[in-house]
């Protein structure tokens, strides 16, 4: 929906961090109105999360994903993607040359690396872009954070919470362009927000504290069970 929300202008121009295999790369790299494709990943061998675990990716490169797209799709020109091996931070705005229209954040999830990241796309998106987030579930603080970054820097904007855990804001005119198209795809961002932080506090406990989570649930159980006479 949001590519096709962007398509619908004509050309457009892509950007997403954290591209691991290319999966989410897939559906523009194929678009021919899709002109350029911004690839920011990392690529670290281990990256923090919000859940208080490490999450591993094994052999992840540029050169993997590259070749993984090329071999999915042997006719179209892989120089259509520029890449950078780094954290959106630690690059110059200045090499973002032609301003992308839609967004994709899905890097480190943890709250600080998502508020950076959506600041660096604020900084060389159009200013009428679309930014959109994977894995709210985890990091739906720093989308609070981000509205809040919004209304006080006077930037207008509209936030939908949709399916697969993705967020979603449109900036200025985009609100008034595409809103009567995300906005039926929305659902009740409080509640989701509210579940998500059950379920965070849940599974931090359970990675923080593994036995004594096990001792808890094996009590659970035991209090459930029917007595036997
Ligand atoms: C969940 S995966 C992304 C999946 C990808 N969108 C796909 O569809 O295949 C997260 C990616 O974020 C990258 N990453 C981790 N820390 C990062 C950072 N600080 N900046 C950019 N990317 C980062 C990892 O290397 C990993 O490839």
């Amino acid at each position: 929906m949001l590519q096709d929300c962007v398509r619908s202008s004509g050309e457009y121009m892509y950007l997403e961090i954290g591209s691991h295999l290319g999966g989410t790369i897939q559906p523009h790299f194929i678009d021919p109105a899709c002109k350029l494709i911004y690839s920011i990943d990392k690529r670290p061998e281990s990256q923090p999360d919000e859940r208080g675990r490490s999450c591993h990716y094994t052999d992840n490169s540029t050169e993997r994903m590259l070749s993984n797209l090329s071999h999915a799709f042997p006719s179209i020109d892989k120089y259509k993607i520029v890449n950078f091996d780094n954290d959106a931070s630690d690059l110059d705005p200045g090499e973002i040359i032609e301003k992308p229209t839609l967004c994709f954040i899905d890097g480190e999830h943890t709250n600080q690396a998502v508020f950076a990241d959506f600041k660096f796309c604020l900084q060389v998106s159009h200013a009428n872009a679309i930014i959109a987030f994977h894995d709210t579930c985890y990091i739906f603080k720093g989308i609070k954070t981000i509205k809040e970054y919004l209304s006080s820097h006077s930037i207008q904007f509209r936030g939908f919470m949709v399916g697969g855990s993705v967020y979603v804001i449109l900036l200025n005119e985009a609100i008034n362009n595409y809103s009567d198209k995300i906005e039926p795809l929305a659902i009740n961002e409080s509640e989701y927000f509210r579940n998500a932080g059950k379920k965070l506090r849940k599974v931090r406990f359970k990675s923080g504290y593994p036995r004594l989570y096990r001792f808890l649930q094996m009590g659970k159980r035991i209090l459930k069970s029917p007595t036997k006479r």
